[in-house]
């Protein structure tokens, strides 16, 4: 089975946050990544949009006490994006056998969107 989340972010909406908010919803690495690039609000709404795509993706029960930080996005060597989850998240998908989680990111100078799509066992 599959499930899909998405979700679009307004980047000035993250241009006028401060570094305090950002560690609050972006890991250490995350906000590494972005500090490098050209323009990194735009990368970091690409993150926010990212986790909540996930977190949509992931279908948890509500309350389901995933923070934002349980949700690391990181880019490989192609610059490929991928999600790692730790925490609520981690114990929820290693409890409903979650088999495959991708995302893809796109975002430009205003608006940042992102996708996520989880696999899951076939229910019998
Ligand atoms: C890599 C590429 C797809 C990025 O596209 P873009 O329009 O510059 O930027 P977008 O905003 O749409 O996407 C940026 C995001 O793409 C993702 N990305 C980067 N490289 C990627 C790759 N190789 N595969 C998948 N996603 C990639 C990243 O998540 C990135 O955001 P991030 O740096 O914040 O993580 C583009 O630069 C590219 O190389 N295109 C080649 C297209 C091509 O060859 N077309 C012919 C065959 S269809």
């Amino acid at each position: 089975m599959i499930t899909i989340g998405t979700d679009i972010v307004d980047v000035a909406r993250v241009r006028d946050k401060h570094d305090a908010i950002l560690s609050r919803v972006l890991t250490a690495r995350e906000q590494a990544y972005c500090q490098t690039q050209a323009d990194p609000p735009q990368h970091m709404a690409g993150r926010f949009a990212a986790k909540e795509a996930v977190f949509k993706a992931l279908h948890a029960p509500s309350p389901s006490g995933i923070s934002w930080l349980d949700i690391d996005v990181h880019n490989d060597a192609h610059g490929v994006p991928h999600a790692t989850l730790f925490g609520a998240a981690a114990a929820f998908a290693t409890q409903q056998g979650l088999r495959g989680l991708y995302i893809s990111i796109a975002h430009v100078r205003d608006f940042a969107t992102a996708t996520a799509v989880c696999e899951w066992p076939d229910k019998t």
